[in-house]
């Protein structure tokens, strides 16, 4: 696939995948890009999961003739993207793998310190001739691994951007970019805002008219738009002025309370409202929700003096990731002891300005009229009445 006369896309789409990285659904599966640059010099950007390497190598035979390419430049060395190293080198022993010290030393972790003979280090900021392109390097630590690195080409104006602004689902699939590339985000480097804001002011001095992502596809158009998302989540600044409301219910009446709270959020004019059953929804869809919205209402049953597990696993799913400037309200439900929304505040005790509503709701088994009004309540507080 021709991206530009002299760029190839020669990456892999995988629609066998169940779970990316152990974890994460991917209805529409995943790709692992690979480009090819022709030039006087002929380089491959990054290979591909294991399972795709005889595939990667045809494409790249394909295109190039059965010439043997100049260079690997490697980006990062998560296997998704690495596992064909090895097999390169010993198909193109004169080819020069192009990486860094973290990323050989990672290299020689998985491969043994024999398996690329040619090696050429890069540090911050240095440059490789291709010919009429030349590759810039611009670190970027933690986005997703310590030895990232992604690399600007200045005659195309490209940014190769490794995991940054890559989504779930393979190539060609139909669907909206913002919310799979949301869900990956949160779910792949939430937890780095800092390190993806330091790398957006290094890529803000550069001259960007495509992003090559890692996974998911080539971003050309309106680049503002992805660009100002990446700002948002890394800042941990809120998408949508709503409301996410994630509940866990065993009988059915914390759901009852969960959804009387967003019947009265619509009628008081609330639009923006979203509600997930926490035990038959994906965890990454709810976990990127949270981060979403402006406002997050967590409901659950309290369970062994604590809240259900789904709740634990969704609440630790946020802290793990700095969630942190929103607006936290609660519903709790207990027969004999309710204990939930102390825990749950207690668990949101370290993130940073998190403010808990004051209206909290208290379900005594079912709802009844006093819980019923304290829903009411706390739907005005929402609304800001
Ligand atoms: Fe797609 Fe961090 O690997």
């Amino acid at each position: 696939m021709a991206l530009y006369d002299n760029i190839k896309y020669v990456g892999v789409n995988d629609h066998a995948i169940d779970l990316f990285e152990g974890q994460y659904t991917v209805k529409d599966g995943m790709s692992y890009n690979s480009y090819l640059i022709t030039d006087e010099k002929c380089a491959v950007t990054d290979t591909v999961d294991a399972y795709f390497i005889g595939e990667w190598l045809e494409n790249i035979d394909r295109e190039l003739g059965g010439k043997a390419p100049d260079y690997l430049i490697v980006h990062h060395m998560e296997p998704d993207h690495s596992a064909g190293i090895k097999a390169f080198a010993e198909k193109y022993p004169s080819a020069v793998i192009v990486g860094n010290k973290k990323i050989f030393a990672m290299a020689d972790a998985f491969f043994g310190a024999d398996a690329i003979k040619n090696r050429l280090e890069m540090n911050e900021g240095d440059t490789l001739s291709l010919g009429e392109h030349t590759l810039t390097f611009v670190f970027a630590p933690m986005v997703h691994w310590p030895e990232v690195m992604m690399s600007y080409e200045s005659t195309e104006k490209i940014l190769f951007s490794a995991d940054g602004f890559g989504k779930f689902g393979a190539l060609g699939t139909d669907e909206k970019w913002d919310d799979e590339a949301r869900r990956y985000y949160f779910g792949i480097v939430g937890k780095y805002g800092a390190q993806v804001q330091a790398v957006l002011k290094k890529a803000a001095a550069l001259e960007i008219e495509a992003i090559c992502p890692l996974h998911g596809p080539v971003l050309t158009e309106n680049l503002g738009h992805y660009i100002a998302l990446y700002d948002k989540w890394s800042s941990y600044q809120p998408e949508t002025d709503g409301v996410f409301i994630a509940y866990s219910s065993v009988y059915g009446h914390t759901a009852k309370a969960a959804k009387m709270l967003a019947d009265e959020l619509k009628k008081l004019g609330c639009e923006s409202v979203e509600i997930a059953d926490l035990a038959r929804s994906d965890m990454a869809e709810n976990i990127a929700n949270a981060f979403k919205y402006s406002k997050l209402v967590l409901a659950t049953v309290t369970y062994n003096s604590d809240v259900f597990p789904h709740m634990r696993t969704f609440i630790d799913g946020l802290t793990e990731r700095s969630f942190k400037n929103r607006t936290v309200a609660f519903i709790e439900n207990g027969s004999w002891a309710p204990v939930a929304v102390k825990v749950m505040q207690k668990k949101l005790a370290e993130c940073k300005n998190i403010s808990f509503a004051q209206a909290a709701v208290t379900v005594r088994s079912a709802v009844n009229d006093a819980s019923a009004e304290q829903i009411k309540n706390l739907a005005k507080e929402l609304c800001g009445e």
